[in-house]
């Protein structure tokens, strides 16, 4: 793997266009749910990224089989052999987790490590174990695995107690096998979750309402192979769009399904950036100089938390103080302690931190706790004085397919060491 450590030389504007990949978010369900069927599934506009290397590491533990052509993925799980997702594997990513509901729904077991915290939060997979168990599977943790197992799932009326994403997905995909009908009520809404429905729609499935809080799925006795285009990351665009604004640089930013990122288009006009929206593209022209917002993260259509780190960045450099709440994960802010280093003025109240701008930010050497608090580390560097050296670089690679060639390419000055 590539060295753990970029260079960044600050205070270059970032202009031209900029191309966004296929949704890291979407994919790794997509992925997960070709184990639904034993027919091949060919996938498209799959990104290059560790996560979908480590999510294809699982299935091959698995027995499934994944080749790439000509840009496209497909996966052939016909030959499944094991259903145990190890700690290994889901020590590298929790979101290995989401092979928990295919598994059950196609074997009736699975044995999946307990994925651990991280370092946004604990990201327990309570409310993953109720929908299951209200679906007749019967769970147990041992040895640090959670052992699932169900002589058949069978549809249910299941409340989520929060609109989790991957208990969305993991439900969704459990219950397009189960015996009878699976109403999930208060679902999570992301885009992502529209487009795995689409994509088990595609297989024979019967899901409707995603996208909405209430999903009701009709199990179906089995599920064929499909071809599907995974939708572009909104979040890699979103990150993009505010590279441009701290840098002030005119950017396009292409392969974009705009009304998936309206809240961060939203807050960019209101710190004074302006926006054209094309079919999937958006324009940003910068502005003459950043004014204070401030952002709550929620579950979509709300401010992403995925994007609330590359926001924080942005607000060291406009006028006045910018309240940024995290509602979503209990400890998304140790971006904060880099961005001071690099002479920010942030205080932490709790959920909220206070960015009291505009701070001059040099360049500094910056450790990255998660992707996104990586990204935004890149960010205020972009527009530091001087070089920063960011660390723990390999994390962004989880998240950013061809980061540092897509930076370069519109004028950053950025080097892998
Ligand atoms: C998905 O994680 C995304 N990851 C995350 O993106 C994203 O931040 C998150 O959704 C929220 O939008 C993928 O899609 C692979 P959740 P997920 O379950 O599914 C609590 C990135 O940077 N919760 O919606 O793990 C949980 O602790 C990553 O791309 C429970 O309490 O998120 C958290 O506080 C980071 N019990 C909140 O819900 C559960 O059973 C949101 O978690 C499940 C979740």
């Amino acid at each position: 793997m590539s060295g753990d450590r970029l260079s960044v030389e600050g205070g270059n504007r970032l202009s031209g266009k900029i191309n966004v990949g296929g949704s890291k978010n979407a994919v790794l369900p997509v992925i997960t749910a070709s184990l639904l069927s034993s027919d091949p599934c060919r996938i498209s506009e799959v990104p290059k990224l560790v996560d979908v290397e480590v999510i294809l590491d699982v299935l091959a533990d698995l027995g499934a089989r994944a080749a790439w052509s000509d840009g496209e993925l497909t996966i052939d799980t016909s030959l499944l052999s094991n259903y145990e997702a190890s700690d290994e594997m889901v020590s590298k990513m929790r979101a290995s987790i989401l092979v928990m509901g295919p598994l059950l729904a196609r074997m009736g077991k699975a044995k999946v490590s307990m994925p651990g915290g991280c370092a946004i939060g604990a990201r327990p997979i309570d409310i993953h174990i109720k929908g299951f168990e209200a679906m007749g599977a019967t769970i147990r943790t041992e040895n640090g695995y959670v052992l699932a197992e169900t002589p058949g799932l069978k549809g249910a009326r299941i409340y989520l107690d929060f609109p989790s994403v991957g208990a969305t997905e993991n439900l969704m995909m459990a219950a397009s096998l189960a015996k009878g009908p699976t109403v999930l009520e208060n679902a999570a809404e992301e885009p992502e979750i529209v487009d795995l429905a689409n994509f088990i729609n595609s297989m024979g499935g019967r899901v409707r309402g995603a996208g909405t809080k209430i999903i009701k799925i009709d199990g179906v006795p089995s599920l064929t192979g499909c071809e599907h285009q995974v939708i572009p990351d909104r979040i890699e665009a979103g990150s993009y769009l505010i590279a441009a604004a701290i840098t002030g640089g005119e950017l396009v930013v292409e392969n974009v399904i705009p009304d998936h990122i309206k809240p961060v288009i939203a807050k960019l006009k209101e710190v004074g950036c302006s926006i054209d929206e094309g079919e999937s593209s958006l324009l940003i022209r910068p502005s003459s100089r950043l004014i204070s917002a401030d952002i709550k993260t929620l579950p979509y259509p709300g401010f992403p938390t995925d994007m609330q780190a590359q926001f924080m960045s942005l607000m060291t450099r406009a006028r006045g103080a910018s309240v940024i709440t995290e509602t979503i994960f209990e400890n998304r802010f140790m971006h904060a302690d880099e961005l001071r280093r690099m002479g920010a003025d942030i205080r932490i109240n709790g959920r909220s931190a206070v960015v009291e701008g505009p701070s001059d930010l040099q360049g500094a050497s910056v450790k990255a706790s998660d992707l996104r608090a990586g990204m935004a580390l890149i960010i205020a560097a972009l527009a530091a004085d001087g070089v920063s050296e960011i660390n723990n670089a390999r994390l962004i690679d989880r998240g950013y397919d061809d980061l540092v060639q897509k930076l370069n390419s519109i004028g950053a000055k950025i080097k892998r060491a």
